[in-house]
């Protein structure tokens, strides 16, 4: 476990040493928002959907530079997500990543202009051509992540079920709060490792392979988000705690209780090594140290 914590933060050193680049900033007046961006994209994060798509993109031996734009444009688009979540009208915090929010550190207007600039932003970087060689490759990578981002079956579709839940007085069922989960925060870990197989070119199996991984991995983070909202260290996760169950959300922890959330968590994560075993065997070995890394993870 220890060495999948250092293998992931020698990463984000590595990720974090290069994200200033992409924000320069000027004099001009405009530019408090790409101040108000850069803040929330540099606020610490574990960076675990850019090392997730560099690992993906590394079974088919891409390095560190070939996936680092990918990587980046994933982090822009989740920071949004994080941004627009934390708002007033939505969940409402004033702590994100051991910091004020965007709104508390600015102000919500500047935030909800924030959040829009690093969404398409996102899909700037990724139509670069430095991004990937083939236009083929970059327009793959762009509809995957307008797809797993947006509003049919994507995270935006999983926040709007996410305050539906919160406002229903209807029974939740586990249906619904799998799908918010898979919809919300499953699409863009999903995206992570789509968008390695689509940098590697890979085959149908092993793109399968990934998917199938990602979607359970990403329903188990969801759940350990879920739990860590009620046990967890407030100054190690870096937000305000037991925000939940206070607002009515429908999760795991909700619907099963604490202890047969941390068994699915558990089932999903065996699932998902088993997924990469079978197809990439020991290759996929950080990989499956890292969905452990999901559930036993205290930030
Ligand atoms: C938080 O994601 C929001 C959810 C989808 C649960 P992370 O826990 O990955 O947040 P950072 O990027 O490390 O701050
Ligand atoms: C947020 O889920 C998911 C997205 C931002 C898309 P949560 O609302 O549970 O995330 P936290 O707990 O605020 O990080
Ligand atoms: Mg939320
Ligand atoms: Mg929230
Ligand atoms: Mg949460």
């Amino acid at each position: 476990m220890s060495d999948i914590k250092e293998e992931l933060s020698a990463y984000s050193l590595e990720f974090n040493a290069r994200l200033a680049e992409f924000f320069p900033l000027t004099a001009q007046p405009e530019h408090r928002v790409v101040e108000a961006m850069k803040y929330s994209v540099t606020n610490g994060g574990k960076r675990l959907r850019p090392f997730l798509v560099y690992e993906s993109a590394k079974l088919f031996g891409l390095d560190f530079e070939e996936s680092l734009r990918t990587a980046v444009a994933l982090e822009c688009l989740h920071s949004y997500s994080l941004i627009h979540d934390d708002l007033p009208a939505m969940d409402n915090d004033d702590m994100r990543r051991g910091k004020p929010t965007c709104h508390k550190a600015y102000d919500e207007a500047t935030a909800i202009l924030a959040g829009d600039g690093l969404l398409t932003y996102a899909f700037e970087i990724l139509s670069q051509e430095k991004t990937h060689p083939s236009a083929q490759v970059r327009i793959n990578l762009i509809e995957c992540l307008s797809n797993a981002a947006g509003a049919f079956s994507g995270m935006v579709a999983g926040q709007m079920l996410d305050l539906y839940a919160e406002k229903t007085t209807e029974k939740t069922s586990d249906n619904l709060v799998k799908h918010i989960e898979e919809m919300k925060t499953g699409r863009l870990i999903r995206y992570a490792c789509e968008a390695g197989a689509i940098l590697g070119n890979a085959q149908e199996e092993e793109k399968n392979s990934l998917i199938n991984y990602a979607r359970k991995i990403g329903i188990a983070f969801q759940i350990a988000d879920d739990i860590l909202d009620v046990e967890g260290n407030p100054q190690l996760v870096g937000k305000k705690l037991n925000k939940d169950s206070a607002q009515g959300k429908a999760t795991f922890v909700s619907l099963y209780g604490l202890d047969k959330a941390k068994q699915m968590e558990q089932d999903y994560i065996a699932e998902a090594k088993e997924c990469l075993e079978q197809v990439f065997g020991i290759k996929s070995t950080t990989l499956q140290n890292l969905a452990d890394f999901i559930i036993y993870r205290n930030y």
